[in-house]
């Protein structure tokens, strides 16, 4: 019988596959990423993966996406996504500054930035790497409860004069459940009181075992001030991310997940999106959470106009009829009465959400008040 990996099947989903892995496990059946399931267990894993992950309910109103299964041949590699999270000023920020710069195409255009909390970087050996910034820890935990797992690597980063602080921990924690592998970049490398090894110790006490302690996760010594270490950052992603055979269709209606959203006094409401799968262009009609819309445009994070934006690459996308919430799937759809009509369907479920519940409050308020 015909088998395939659990990550091809992710890639096929467009989804993650420790998330599938995951999946796989409540159902019983414990396989790592890069085990084979039967064809059987696959389809019972894409009927169950819609249901939990993205609560499709019974109405036929309601986009299946889980269930929108792409043919193996027409994947190709995209780029990683790459989180950044670690304790306050550990430079989170400042190495991501870093490894923008080390982005060889910025350079070319004149590097001219502008800030929109995730960006893609083209490296030295041409390969893309997108990261995000750190969403702090809340929009990470709200994020993975809502299903919307985007990123495929967490670099953590902590200061080596400073060492493990509660945020580090946390971020641990939140890596672990949400099944993603970690790279640690030992930062402030330059400082005096640096001491790399008492990291490592530290990490240890908390079960991460880098390769300097004979484990497997991969351990970096880095300055973002003097810009020291960050080659060798990069080629770990790399690796990491080969590792991961990461994949996804480009050539199909996009979806994606809003990283965040604003009201711009100027644009109106505009969502930073990452595309997860397929092609998102300009004039493509879509859904995004409860809200619909017409691409109007998209911005690139070097603040450039693009027209089209393919897997892994985010963009800020300007047409929305309102501001839709971080961890909101957008998906195109053949025309505007499909947009309205799916979105009117998720805001009337919102509401009767809030409505069922808030009878059930009075009545206890009032059985406490007798
Ligand atoms: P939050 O976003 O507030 O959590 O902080 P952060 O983790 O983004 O840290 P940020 O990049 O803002 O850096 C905090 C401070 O550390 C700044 O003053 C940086 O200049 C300094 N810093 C960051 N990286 C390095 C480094 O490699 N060496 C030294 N000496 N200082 C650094
Ligand atoms: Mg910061």
């Amino acid at each position: 019988p015909d088998t395939i990996t659990v990550q091809e099947l992710a890639n096929r989903m467009a989804e993650r596959g420790a998330d599938l892995v995951k999946s796989l496990f409540k159902m019983g059946m414990p396989v790592t990423i890069n085990q084979s399931i039967d064809q059987d267990t696959a389809e019972l894993l894409v009927e169950e993966f819609g249901h939990n992950i993205t609560r499709v309910s019974d109405s036929d109103v309601e986009i299946d996406t889980a269930a929108d299964v792409d043919a193996s041949e027409t994947l190709l590699p995209r780029p990683p996504v790459v989180t950044i999270m670690g304790h306050v000023d550990h430079g989170k920020t400042s190495l991501l500054d870093a490894l923008r710069g080390t982005d060889v195409v910025a350079g070319e255009a004149g590097g001219i930035t502008q800030h929109i909390g995730a960006y893609q970087v083209t490296v030295k050996s041409g390969e893309k790497i997108t990261f995000l910034d750190t969403p702090g820890h809340e929009a990470f935990t709200e994020m993975r409860q809502r299903g919307a797992n985007v990123t495929d690597i967490v670099i953590l980063v902590v200061a080596a004069d400073d060492g493990l602080k509660p945020q580090t921990i946390e971020a641990i924690n939140h890596t672990r459940a949400a099944g993603v592998p970690m790279i640690v970049a030992i930062n402030k490398i330059d400082k005096s009181g640096a001491n790399a090894q008492k990291v490592r110790e530290e990490l240890l006490q908390h079960n991460v075992q880098v390769e300097a302690m004979s484990g497997d996760v991969q351990d970096v010594e880095v300055s973002a001030l003097k810009k020291t270490g960050l080659d060798e950052l990069v080629e770990k992603i790399l690796l990491q991310a080969e590792l991961l055979e990461l994949k996804a269709n480009p050539d199909r209606d996009a979806e994606g997940t809003v990283i965040e959203a604003k009201l711009d006094k100027g644009r109106g409401p505009v969502a930073t999106v990452l595309v997860r799968r397929g092609t998102l262009r300009v004039g493509d009609i879509f859904v995004v959470g409860g809200e619909s819309g017409k691409v109007r445009a998209m911005v690139n994070d070097k603040g450039q106009q693009i027209k089209e934006a393919g897997p892994s690459l985010p963009v800020e996308v300007l047409g929305l009829s309102g501001t839709p919430g971080a961890g909101d799937p957008l998906s195109v759809v053949e025309n505007e009465a499909r947009a309205r009509e799916v979105a009117a369907y998720r805001q009337q479920l919102a509401t009767d959400k809030r409505t069922t519940h808030a009878p059930a409050n009075l009545e206890s308020m009032f059985s406490a008040l007798k």
